[in-house]
């Protein structure tokens, strides 16, 4: 039985909390790479795109996070690879971890509640951080997040992040009880489309949730880009009024910390939207630091895709199209049920 998606995002701030606890004896020892490489899809793969927003500013080296079967040239023996999936049994990941592992990287970690990914963990003696099941692994975002950064705090020098969560839950707390009953933004954009606008490429992670959290919770459309980037081409598609602008909604995550010149970009920018007749709805990012700030951010989407969803009239927890969408590919891939050995198993 998973806990419906409504309770466990209650939850969310508390189990930042216990996925904390979960890590304090990680069996890791230091390693020394050039990249650190997150293979994952959907809901466990934002926590990665999290880190890599983070790692941007504090690391000294890069995290690429692939949501991809296919793992790309780069992936070799000066690389951390790290599979994320809640289940275990993501077609996908499965199949890019095998690849990457038969490139012997420096070291394999898995973060998952079992699945197949705990049977190759234990075929390929890799070490697989378990966390409780029970969730949507959308909802599970703290449970593939924290252990992200603690498993890189203990591995590869990455800065000490645990004022910075404990910071993250504090905020996330008040949130929660600001936003449980505020339904504003979910009710200017209910029967429209949401585009969903990062005000800077380091809130990209929380626009992705944003739209990922409408789309499986509320299930309903909805896109994400970000400024700058936006302004070398989709404000091209606000300069006339069309009436497809009749359907559209627009979220801009902002930072209220940020430079001037992001400030007038995004003035310019929400100008244009407004021009068109399109409504415009700001969610402000909280906190001091980045991590905070995105949690922030993703946690206000999430609130907001919960009233969404009851304005849809549907339940935010099953995602039935997904579900029989990977039992047929595990049907017709019988080598995920049976981990191939890739060359870094018991000798
Ligand atoms: O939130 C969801 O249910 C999905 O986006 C899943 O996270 C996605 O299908 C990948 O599955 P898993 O997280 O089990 O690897």
């Amino acid at each position: 039985m998973v806990l419906p998606v409504e309770k466990a995002t209650t939850l969310f701030p508390d189990y930042i909390a216990e996925a904390i606890q979960l890590c304090e004896k990680l069996p890791l020892s230091e390693v020394k790479v050039n990249k650190i490489v997150v293979l994952g899809m959907g809901g466990s793969a934002i926590g990665a795109d999290i880190l890599a927003a983070v790692a941007e500013k504090v690391a000294s080296v890069p995290v690429l996070v692939i949501r991809n079967e296919e793992i790309p040239n780069y992936v070799d023996e000066n690389t951390f690879v790290i599979a994320v999936s809640y289940s275990g049994n993501t077609q996908e990941t499965l199949t890019a971890l095998k690849s990457a592992a038969a490139r012997k990287p420096k070291q394999i970690v898995a973060i998952s509640t079992g699945g197949l990914l705990e049977n190759l963990s234990a075929l390929e003696k890799f070490p697989l951080i378990k966390v409780p099941d029970g969730l949507a692994p959308r909802a599970a975002l703290p449970y593939s997040l924290v252990p992200l950064f603690l498993t890189l705090q203990k591995t590869v020098h990455f800065p000490d992040m645990h004022d910075a969560l404990t910071e993250s839950i504090h905020v996330l707390k008040t949130l929660r009880d600001e936003l449980i009953s505020d339904k504003r933004i979910a009710q200017g954009l209910h029967g429209k489309i949401p585009i969903i606008y990062a005000s800077t490429p380091f809130f990209m992670p929380a626009a992705r949730r944003w739209k990922c959290q409408f789309n499986e919770n509320a299930k309903q459309l909805a896109y994400f880009e970000s400024l700058p980037e936006a302004d070398h081409n989709e404000i091209v598609g606000y300069t006339k009024k069309l009436p497809l602008h009749q359907n559209m909604a627009v979220v801009i995550l902002n930072d209220s910390t940020s430079s001037e010149i992001t400030q007038r970009r995004l003035i310019f920018f929400k100008n244009a939207i407004i021009k068109c007749g399109c409504p415009v709805y700001e969610a402000q990012s909280k906190g001091e630091n980045l991590l905070t700030k995105l949690l922030s951010l993703c946690y206000t989407g999430d609130l907001v895709s919960l009233h969404l969803a009851e304005l849809n009239g549907v339940d935010p927890t099953p995602v039935q199209i997904i579900d029989t969408l990977k039992q047929e590919f595990q049907k017709q891939d019988s080598s995920l049920r049976s981990p191939a050995p890739t060359g870094r198993g018991p000798e």
